[in-house]
């Protein structure tokens, strides 16, 4: 999550006009220091009789030491403003309307909602983008104020309840890239990420049509039983699982649709593994404290039941 480790254009930037702070505050720094350690050595009182000439009213030096460093905070601006009109980008232009070009983030307590409203669909966590392509984001929050921050492709954007926000992302080479709420948003803060995948082109069209896919109805018979359990034991006011035309479903936590394929569950606080998916139904607010997540004190059959279904939701 290093924004020196840039993989975009916005995030390039970024780090460039770090590299030119760093350098010339780096410069004034050595600049300062050498002539305080060169005034403390040289004035010693052992070696000086008596007190060094003064300058006081010295208008030459004055202006120098006033107009030094209005230039460097007028270089500072103009590289800043050259940067800041970089990384607005594409954001300033009308958002697109194509299936993989516009997105919406939503920050929820402690989640990310990520919706393709071309595409229509909504899954959870996790990004994915088409390398070399830039993403129209736009931010919302349901609840209270989060950031939106994935260091190495984009600068930071405040997430507000009642208000859209809008930046991009673009990555230049393929990976998996973590972000990471940067608004402290309750106790859950901390356990706010996600990942944008990147991906080339044609991986992600696949993603993107696999996605768009309704979940397959399950064969196996513990998996059939777990639909009822997430019926019986509540999950589904809460969650939706899309099977076809029907699929109502609570829209207040992830929607688990392809849950079976995402990284991560609960927002980047686990790997997306059967024994971790068991152990995240089993006592989420022992890994979660505070999350809309509740235990359900469910019975071994019914957790094998749902965690068949889960794993299988790909
Ligand atoms: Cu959301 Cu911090």
């Amino acid at each position: 999550m290093s924004p020196l480790l840039p993989a975009g254009p916005a995030a390039a930037r970024i780090a460039d006009l770090t590299y030119v702070i760093f350098g010339l505050a780096a410069v004034v720094f050595i600049v300062v220091e050498s002539l305080l350690l060169f005034a403390v050595l040289r004035f010693r009182r052992a070696q000086v009789s008596s007190e060094p000439k003064q300058i006081y009213g010295n208008a030459p030096l004055e202006a120098v030491w006033t107009a030094v460093p209005a230039l460097i905070l007028a270089v500072l601006l103009a590289f800043t403003l050259r940067t800041m009109s970089a990384v607005a980008g594409p954001a300033r232009a009308a958002p697109a309307q194509g299936a993989a070009d516009a997105i919406q983030v939503i920050g929820h307590q402690w989640w990310w909602e990520v919706r393709y409203p071309g595409a229509q669909i909504s899954t959870a966590n996790e990004i994915h983008i088409a390398v070399g392509q830039p993403v129209h984001v736009d931010v919302s929050s349901t609840d209270v104020i989060h950031s939106f921050w994935v260091p190495q492709l984009q600068g930071k954007i405040d997430v507000i309840p009642g208000r859209i926000n809008a930046t991009w992302l673009q990555a230049d080479r393929p990976g998996v890239y973590r972000g990471q709420c940067a608004e402290f948003c309750g106790d859950q803060h901390a356990r706010m990420a996600l990942l944008v995948v990147a991906d080339p082109a044609d991986q992600f069209s696949a993603w993107l049509e696999d996605q768009q896919q309704p979940a397959a109805p399950p064969t196996d018979p513990q998996a059939q039983q777990g639909v009822q359990v997430f019926a019986r034991v509540g999950c589904i006011t809460c969650h939706t699982i899309r099977w076809g035309s029907t699929g109502a479903g609570g829209t207040r936590g992830p929607d688990l649709t392809h849950v079976g394929n995402r990284r991560t569950l609960a927002a980047g606080t686990l790997p997306n593994t059967p024994g971790t998916m068991a152990g995240w139904i089993a006592n989420p607010q022992a890994l979660k404290p505070g999350s809309d997540m509740p235990n359900l004190n469910l019975n071994g059959d019914d957790l094998q039941a749902l965690l068949a279904l889960l794993e299988g939701l790909r």
